[in-house]
């Protein structure tokens, strides 16, 4: 079973995701996550965002895996260091190189080729898992995106005005909807769920009762 979960930056993706994985017992994988990792490579070498060649040999060196929530990448713990406001920034500038998205695309479909997942991002149901059971796109306003967060940077410690945080969101958005490499779209067979003013749980509820009967 494959479940696709796209959506823009602080709809409530990963959240989702996790809480569906723990409900049916199946692999959840945050392809974000990856990107991530192959951003702070490259600000750990201090290359430079405009060097594709150098990120591209990054990425195809790369380990990046995942122990329940923590993400490791050549053996080093970056759960925390892949989520600063620069990694961010920075992420979409590695998203929009199309060889560091042959590399990832390929691993993601490696995972998902004999056992049940559910994955986040912004290609899942249109590259990754064109093919998938059940493709969602999550949707938020995106002044409660920001808020969301805000409360998570809050949380630790990191301090951001709201309004910086919500024009950081919507450059995101508009880097990950416009770029040529396969850009965020909502697919026509994918359930679009606006999560604004919804709960967890709610959320959830609208996402099983899609996929219940096969499940049960
Ligand atoms: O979901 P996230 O905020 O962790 O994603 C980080 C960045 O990676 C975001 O700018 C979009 C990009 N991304 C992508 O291009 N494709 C994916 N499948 C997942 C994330």
């Amino acid at each position: 079973m494959q479940i696709a979960i796209d959506g823009p930056a602080g709809a409530g993706k990963s959240t989702i995701a996790k809480k569906i994985a723990e409900a049916y017992g199946i692999i959840y994988l945050d392809t974000g996550a990856m990107y991530r990792c192959i951003a702070h490579c490259v600000l750990m070498q201090g290359d430079n965002f405009k060097e594709s060649e150098k990120i591209i040999k990054l990425a195809e060196k790369a380990v990046i895996t995942f122990e329940g929530d923590q993400v490791f990448c050549n053996g080093m713990d970056v759960t925390e260091a892949i989520r600063t406001p620069l990694v961010s920034l920075h992420t979409s500038d590695v998203a929009c190189i199309k060889e560091v998205r042959e590399l990832l695309v390929a691993q993601q479909q490696k995972i998902a080729f004999d056992q049940s997942v559910i994955m986040d991002g912004r290609d899942i149901g249109s590259v990754v898992l064109s093919q998938a059971d059940y493709k969602f796109f999550l949707d938020a306003d995106v002044t409660e995106r920001a808020l969301r967060r805000k409360k998570e940077l809050d949380a630790k410690g990191i301090e951001k005005s709201l309004e910086s945080i919500k024009q950081e969101i919507e450059k995101r958005d508009e880097n990950d909807r416009n770029r040529a490499e396969s850009p965020l779209i909502q697919v026509a067979d994918a359930i679009v769920i606006d999560t604004t003013g919804k709960s967890i749980e709610e959320v959830c509820n609208v996402i099983k009762n899609h996929i219940s009967g096969v499940w049960v």
